[in-house]
């Protein structure tokens, strides 16, 4: 059971450096709502389209039984939004950015899966303070480390997470082949 968001519980405050090109407002934070499902789906998909590692194996390998990267994908994210917190970050009313992930209990761990930002707004800052927002929500609900993966090809997302303190841990390939 995910509770609802108290803002003033988030700390995002920026450092120095970054204050200077922010010029945009702060991002408010709560849990997404059901009816919100199709234009979040839509701007996530979106802003993986450059990145993402299904389209790459699309253009060897063609649509996987008829699904294509895009299908695949939303396909994907009918599981991330059934099963998982998802967060979203709201810039004068319009929601501009969405973190997805869960907890593991036990280890106290949590799992940060999606991290986009709608692409009218890339560069404004939102992704940092939406990845805090992520941070700062797992840790009200008990989380006390937090892991995620990025492509090593993914240049936005690794500036990202190594210029916030992230330490990089493993890396891996993955692999791909039509059964013979
Ligand atoms: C990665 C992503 C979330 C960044 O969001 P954003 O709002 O555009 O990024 P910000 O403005 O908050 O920038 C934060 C830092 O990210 C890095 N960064 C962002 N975009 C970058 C780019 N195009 N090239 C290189 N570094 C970039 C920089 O280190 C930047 O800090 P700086 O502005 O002080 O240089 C966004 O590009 C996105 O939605 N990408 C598609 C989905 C994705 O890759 N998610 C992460 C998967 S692990």
């Amino acid at each position: 059971m995910v509770s609802a968001v108290n803002p003033a519980r988030l700390n995002h405050t920026p450092p120095r450096a970054y204050n200077r090109r922010w010029k945009t407002m702060p991002l408010t934070f709560r849990l997404a709502r059901p009816e919100e499902y199709n234009a979040l789906e839509s701007f996530t998909i979106d802003a993986f389209g450059p990145i993402t590692w299904l389209r790459t194996a699309d253009v060897t390998f063609g649509p996987l039984n008829d699904l294509d990267w895009r299908q695949r994908w939303q396909r994907r994210f009918r599981k991330v939004f059934d099963e998982q917190i998802v967060l979203v970050g709201e810039a004068e009313g319009e929601v501009v950015a969405l973190a997805t992930g869960t907890i593991d209990r036990d280890a106290l761990l949590g799992y940060i899966d999606l991290l986009a930002v709608h692409s009218n707004h890339h560069r404004k800052g939102y992704g940092r303070e939406m990845l805090r927002g992520m941070l700062a929500h797992m840790k009200s609900e008990g989380a006390v480390h937090a892991h995620l993966e990025c492509l090593a090809t993914n240049a936005a997302g690794n500036a990202l997470y190594a210029s916030e303190g992230w330490t990089e841990v493993a890396r891996s390939l993955r692999w791909f082949i039509k059964i013979p």
